[in-house]
């Protein structure tokens, strides 16, 4: 690909500029961001890395659009953190008028590209994204389940003892403490999970998976997770710019899958060159389908107020 964009140069977007160039996704990975030198600085910095980790993608920072004009890929993660004093409700309409802006941006200078969206609350500012940015579902898709799901398996590796590679999940719903780990497609290289597991350990572990931003936030206290985050968002990426067509959790705009319409939702992605290319249906129990109707409940709910 010939250029992909990180929008917000905090923690998250930085991360993902490095991660992006580091695997040479694109020929040239630009940095924006609004505060003035921040995204100049980390992008030239970054780019001074290059002769020491080996790649080519040049990496630059901007405070402006013109720059990132025709990129394939935008990865959003411009927003603010919730301050003290500050409502869940201030932080959805401050991170709304944020993304909103950055999305009219990207369509103004790149109309054909595909927005990953990671600003929170996360299924919300996706639909935002779609909202501002005009663009089809197919190019507009959210950032969360590849994170929760990595959380889930990196915790039940280190409680199996066994590699992370063997362990398959999918966390579905929205990016929050409703999320829906699939318990029945939980599998370590195919051996059903409940055959290695004591139910009370699995239930403690699906809590932690479903804590585990705060977790990070608590052991922070600044500011949350990056390292992982960051990390799914360049998987999804990579999914695109390589047309590998992986199945991934993603957060997609929902027409009548899983019997819901007008919401984003964590459900299974097929990514490849196109974008979003296919919602996978699977067979839900009655418990996880019970469970991904109470996760649409909360999506729902702070969608009223933007
Ligand atoms: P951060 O505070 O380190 O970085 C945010 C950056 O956005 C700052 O550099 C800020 O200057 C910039 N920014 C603010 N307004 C902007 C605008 N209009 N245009 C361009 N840049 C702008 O925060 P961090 O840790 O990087 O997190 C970023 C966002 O991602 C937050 O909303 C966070 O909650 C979310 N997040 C979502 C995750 C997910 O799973 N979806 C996981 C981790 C973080
Ligand atoms: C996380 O899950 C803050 O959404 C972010 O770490």
């Amino acid at each position: 690909m010939d250029k992909i964009t990180v929008v917000g140069a905090g923690n998250v977007g930085a991360t993902a500029a490095q991660r992006v160039a580091e695997k040479e996704l694109a020929r040239q990975v630009v940095l924006i961001d609004v505060v003035e030198g921040i995204p100049q600085g980390k992008g030239l910095d970054q780019w001074e890395s290059a002769p020491i980790e080996g790649f080519d993608s040049r990496i630059v920072g901007s405070n402006g659009y013109e720059e990132s004009a025709g990129s394939g890929i935008y990865i959003v993660t411009a927003g603010i953190a919730r301050k003290p004093g500050m409502s869940r409700d201030d932080l959805l309409r401050t991170n709304a008028g944020i993304v909103q802006q950055v999305a009219e941006n990207i369509a103004r200078v790149s109309p054909q590209a595909i927005i990953i969206v990671v600003s929170n609350p996360l299924d919300v500012m996706c639909h935002v994204a779609m909202k501002a940015s005009g663009f089809p579902r197919e190019r507009v898709i959210g950032m969360a389940g590849v994170l929760d799901t990595a959380r889930f398996r990196s915790f039940l590796a280190l409680e199996l003892d066994v590699s992370v590679e063997d362990i398959q999940a999918m966390v579905l719903g929205g990016h929050g403490d409703t999320m829906v780990p699939l318990i029945s497609y939980t599998t370590v290289s195919g051996i059903p999970i409940t055959q290695l597991m004591a139910q009370d350990r699995l239930d403690a572990i699906v809590d932690r998976a479903r804590n585990g931003g705060a977790e990070i936030v608590a052991f922070l206290k600044t500011g949350s997770a990056y390292y992982a985050p960051s990390a799914g968002a360049v998987q999804m990426a990579e999914a695109i710019v390589k047309d590998k067509k992986r199945i991934l959790p993603c957060s997609a705009w929902l027409q009548g899958e899983y019997g819901m319409s007008g919401l984003f939702l964590g459900v299974p992605c097929k990514l490849g060159r196109n974008g979003l290319e296919k919602i996978i249906e699977v067979t839900l129990t009655a418990e996880e389908r019970a469970a991904l109707e109470k996760s649409a409940d909360a999506v729902r709910e702070p969608m009223k107020l933007v």
